[in-house]
């Protein structure tokens, strides 16, 4: 899928003296329903997570804290997303090769997924990327 469809998606903020509150709605607020919920914490400056795309996989990215870059590439051209607040996300549609790093210290990158895991849905090698996407 074209990188045009992946994009920063604005959460509804509710202001609060006593503190913030923002909520994601699959379907609504994100265009697929969430079926796992899983994050990224503990990650050493200078680490790289990622460098990986997904076949079928549709997922939504927020920095929960602190903050890091997501880039996406399509196979034909590439952009890059600075993360750092928690009343936005990336939508990152299938067929995307993605590449986390810049993260900063006491980051928490969260992701919802469309699906369960499944190794399956993977493409681990950039050359395989290439020709899956481009063909
Ligand atoms: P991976 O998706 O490659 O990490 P990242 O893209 O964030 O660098 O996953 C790292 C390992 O964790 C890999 O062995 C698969 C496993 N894993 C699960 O078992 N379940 C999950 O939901 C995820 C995201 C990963």
């Amino acid at each position: 899928m074209p990188l045009a469809d992946c994009k920063i998606i604005q959460l509804p903020k509710i202001s609060d003296p006593r503190g913030n509150l923002t909520f994601v709605e699959g379907g609504n607020h994100i265009p697929f329903d969430i079926k796992r919920f899983y994050y990224l914490y503990d990650v050493p400056g200078g680490s790289e997570r990622g460098a990986h795309a997904h076949r079928g996989l549709h997922q939504f990215i927020v920095a929960m804290s602190g903050s890091f870059d997501v880039v996406l590439n399509d196979g034909k051209q590439a952009k890059r997303f600075h993360l750092a607040r928690s009343y936005y996300g990336l939508y990152v549609c299938p067929m995307i090769w993605r590449a986390l790093d810049n993260f900063s210290s006491g980051a928490v990158c969260a992701v919802l997924a469309s699906s369960v895991y499944m190794e399956s849905d993977y493409i681990r090698d950039y050359p395989q990327f290439l020709e899956e996407a481009l063909t």
